[in-house]
């Protein structure tokens, strides 16, 4: 066979489908990043190793600030290319929903990332309204707030105007109309409002029914023209200022956005024509990001670029407009997980494999005389490439047999552990033989399914990958070095929590989804970190506490002035007492708990007063360490603790 190459890795885990032009491999096999265009490419698995060096142990969450301020870029060129080449008088504001990130270093760099033309928020609750309230500061910075809403809500949202920024309330719900009048007549802040119509053209994707009939936000067309009718009975059409919709996150389809912006372009020239001055067109989110790289309008991809969504939504708007004769408006969007998503990168760390075993060529020794074992050994001692078809249904019938067998109590233990193991052995040599094949059966794709080793890796998939489990979404995921050899390990990923869902068994496919990943084979005494890519849009927040694994440990990596990368800040992860503290653990408490048991062990003589002191140095030890495992090497290197915990045995 050749020799592997870092470009056999690159097209092995499709890299350049969905890396963007911001991940690559290096010459030393390790995965880099390019954050900004033109700039110096950053080690990855270097960055790792520094971490751990500094005591900051996997999972890491890393994160690129400068890949949001080169996506926010992309955005705006695009908007300003498609806005020249259709003579487009208006101008695009690019507003961040911070719903699909609200750390605040997120916030505080995607503010920074719209580099001097501004970047809009949008809000969709209380707590988010605050949080931003906190650190808008950029003069008449657009602050959109969307989501259902109280009259406090709107009360706070209309002073905004005071401080300087320009709030403009949407109403999604009819009766939100009211609220926001009686709110401006008791704070005498003239509100701008948005209109939230609901489209009758669907988006594609997962989330096509956040528009349609039956969508959850938004005004039928009879309630806009209703409200309409109720400010113009009150003198107020001016302040209708926006007209919204949000077809969905995650587009896959460009026809379906074309659709929906004819819809949306008509529905604004009328409003225009009842409300002139309004002044925003706001095409809400669903700029999708391609996962899995193939470029098609599969859930997990997108079958056209920033570009062409740019080109078409500002295209059916100017067309709109310029029948009419009305000014172009300004053209927001509301595109977060576009912006966010390729900026993080979760690494864990394997912590053991649980391998498919090669298969010895002669079968085990027989536990027993009994017969059904025999011809199981003979099946075993008779496989071919002739025969492997046969030998495969047989034996699946004897897996079913041995079963009940065994629960009619007429098959030991051992007998069934002997099945049990034969009959892996089989398979995988009929998977092997399969290699050869001209035709392979179609019920062999089943031995798939059968035949992966498992990569047991310190994360949770509830915290880190909620998407993944919730919704099957699809994530690229590959080893973060070794790549200058071959991965010969067919594999799917466990996380840490102790919950059978919390695993990986779907990756990125040109075809479709594929039900296991390639991995390097597990050396034992030294890290195998895995990269999970493009988790920077939703899963942070979505993220929860299953098991009580917490926050991981987040880093931000910039460039400085001379290329080099820097770690500008870490944000530790949880510790076991903050966890315990969300569901009203007190440490107090739990001290206090812990001193009780002690106290009965050493009075009852289980356990002597050094070992009681060394537990409790422990627990202490424990309740402020992470949440997560600290992986060990035979060797010692990397261990939880320097000095092992001795217990003396039976007590005293
Ligand atoms: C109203 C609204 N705007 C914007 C977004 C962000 O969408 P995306 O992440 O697809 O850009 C959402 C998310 O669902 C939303 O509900």
């Amino acid at each position: 066979m050749e020799q592997w190459t870092i470009q056999n890795s690159i097209e092995q885990y499709r890299i350049d489908g969905w890396g963007a032009g911001f991940f690559s491999v290096n010459e030393a096999g390790n995965v880099s990043v390019t954050p900004e265009k033109d700039r110096s490419s950053v080690d990855l698995c270097n960055i790792v190793e520094d971490l751990v060096r500094r005591g900051i142990k996997p999972p890491h969450l890393i994160r690129f600030n400068g890949i949001l301020k080169q996506r926010a870029q992309g955005i705006y060129e695009a908007f300003d290319k498609a806005m020249a080449e259709f003579e487009y008088k208006g101008k695009y504001i690019l507003t961040y929903p911070v719903k699909v990130n609200q750390q605040r270093q997120v916030v505080e760099a995607v503010r920074k990332a719209g580099n001097g033309r501004g970047m809009g928020l949008e809000v969709g609750s209380k707590p988010e309204l605050l949080a931003v309230l906190s650190m808008h500061d950029a003069p008449k910075g657009l602050l959109l707030c969307n989501g259902y809403k109280d009259y406090q809500f709107i009360e706070l949202a209309l002073m905004a105007s005071k401080l300087g920024l320009r709030p403009i309330i949407t109403v999604e719900q009819f009766y939100e109309l009211d609220t926001i009048l009686r709110a401006s007549e008791a704070t005498g802040v003239k509100p701008e409002i948005g209109l939230r119509m609901n489209p009758t053209s669907r988006g594609a994707g997962r989330w096509a029914g956040s528009a349609g009939e039956n969508a959850k936000f938004g005004l039928a067309l009879y309630e806009i023209v209703e409200a309409v009718k109720q400010l113009k009975a009150r003198g107020m059409e001016s302040c209708v200022k926006l007209l919204h919709f949000h077809m969905g996150s995650q587009i896959t389809s460009i026809n379906a956005i074309k659709k929906v912006m004819k819809e949306a372009a008509r529905v604004y020239t009328e409003l225009f024509r009842l409300c002139p001055a309004i002044e925003f067109l706001d095409v809400g989110g669903g700029l999708g990001v391609d996962y899995d790289g193939s470029c098609t309008n599969f859930e997990s991809s997108m079958n056209y670029s920033t570009e062409q969504y740019a080109r078409d939504v500002v295209w059916e708007i100017a067309e709109a407009c310029n029948d009419l004769a009305i000014p172009h408006p300004t053209i927001v969007s509301e595109s977060g997980r576009a912006l966010t998503a390729h900026h993080a990168v979760l690494v864990t760390e394997v912590m053991d494999v649980a391998e498919v075993p090669e298969p010895p060529t002669v079968p085990d020794p027989l536990p027993s005389n009994d017969e059904k074992l025999k011809d199981l050994a003979a099946l075993y001692r008779d496989l071919s490439l002739k025969n492997c078809h046969e030998v495969f249904s047989d034996a699946l019938s004897m897996r079913e047999e041995f079963l009940q067998l065994f629960i009619q109590g007429s098959m030991t233990l051992e007998e069934r552990a002997f099945a049990e193991r034969t009959l892996r052995n089989l398979f995988t040599r009929i998977n092997q033989l399969k290699g050869k094949m001209k035709h392979v059966p179609e019920d062999f794709e089943a031995l798939e399914g059968m035949l992966k080793d498992t990569y047991f890796c310190n994360f949770s998939v509830f915290q880190s990958m909620l998407d993944h489990w919730a919704i099957d979404q699809l994530f690229p995921i590959m080893p973060i070095h070794r790549l200058t050899t071959q991965p010969t390990r067919r594999a799917i990923i466990a996380d840490l929590t102790c919950d059978s869902d919390g695993k990986i068994d779907k990756f990125i496919d040109l075809k479709g989804v594929q039900r296991f990943i390639d991995l390097h084979p597990y050396r034992g005494d030294q890290p195998y970190y895995i990269g999970m890519f493009l988790i920077g849009a939703y899963q942070e927040c979505l993220g929860n506490l299953h098991n009580l694994f917490g926050d991981t440990n987040v880093v931000h990596v910039e460039l400085d002035e001379n290329g080099a990368p820097r770690i500008t800040s870490i944000v530790e992860g949880d510790t076991i007492k903050e966890v315990l503290g969300y569901v009203q653990y007190t440490q107090e408490d739990l001290i206090h708990g812990v001193h009780t048991q002690i106290d009965r062990a050493v009075f009852q003589g289980t356990m002597s007063p050094e070992d009681s002191a060394k537990f409790m140095q422990r627990y202490k030890e424990s309740l402020s360490g992470y949440t997560y495992l600290l992986w060990e090497s035979p060797n010692g290197a990397g261990n939880a603790f320097n000095e092992p915990l001795k217990i003396a045995q039976g007590g005293q």
